[in-house]
């Protein structure tokens, strides 16, 4: 997979070197690359914003830079990739959408800063590839730096060969719809408190039920707008959940 992030704080996306995600570019696995949207500049002061057509507070990006890099990175390449733009303004970015972007060849990260991006930035873009602005959630953050590297890795531990143990994939939060169960290590007994007696049963059959059960709990107590729709889930769970 290939990534690249256009930004103009490159050192924002220093964690990308960082564990995990860091070994899968050591190894070859993920081709990451990022880019200062301030090389697509040609004036002294390297800019990158001004003020919007209109009126009103702060300052917009403006289009050339964008233009520049976009056509330097994507035009003419044999794929095309998708385009994603962080924004509050965007669709909700959720594990599906993680495991579907986890699938592409390509993608291309674009950072926007203060109110936005010049609109036609998308349209053009919309030329060269798949274009989606995408919310992390509603907030308002000061811009696509810290979404990206959200985004970078709920989507790229997906990938094939980026995390060692794919089983631990399988039962974790959100996968079935359902949040995970709590978890456990040694010491079995820690300031009074217990490790619930089922874990150290040996029992894999009653392991798995209280597990269930857990997860079922758990997603009633803090997320119940996900019971409807979790696919991990039975008519006889949602009746005997609170
Ligand atoms: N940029 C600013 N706010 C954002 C958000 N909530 N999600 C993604 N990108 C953003």
């Amino acid at each position: 997979m290939r990534a690249d992030v256009i930004t103009i704080f490159p050192e924002y996306l220093a964690p990308l070197d960082l564990s995990l995600i860091g070994q899968a570019r050591r190894r070859g696995v993920l081709d990451l690359r990022v880019h200062d949207l301030r090389d697509f500049t040609h004036d002294r002061h390297r800019t990158v914003d001004d003020t919007p057509y209109g009126g009103g507070a702060g300052m917009v990006m403006k289009p050339e830079p964008w233009g520049e890099a976009l056509d330097r990175l994507v035009a003419g390449q044999a794929s095309r990739p998708v385009l994603i733009v962080p924004g509050p303004g965007g669709m909700p970015f959720t594990q599906a959408m993680a495991r579907e972007l986890a699938t592409e060849d390509w993608l291309v990260f674009g950072c926007g800063r203060y109110e936005g991006i010049d609109e036609r930035v998308y349209e053009h873009a919309a030329h060269l590839a798949e274009v989606r602005v995408v919310s992390l959630g509603d907030y308002v953050l000061n811009g696509g730096e810290v979404a990206v590297l959200a985004m970078v890795e709920a989507i790229m531990r997906l990938v094939p060969g980026v995390i060692g143990n794919a089983e631990s994939l399988v039962e974790e939060s959100h996968e079935g719809g359902l949040l995970e169960y709590p978890v456990y290590t040694k010491p079995a007994s820690w300031r009074g408190l217990d490790v619930p007696d089922v874990l150290l049963s040996g029992d894999h059959g009653r392991i798995a039920s209280w597990r269930h059960r857990k997860r079922l709990e758990r997603t009633a107590a803090r997320r119940p707008d996900l019971l409807h729709t979790a696919s991990a889930i039975t008519s006889a769970d949602l009746e005997s959940v609170p």
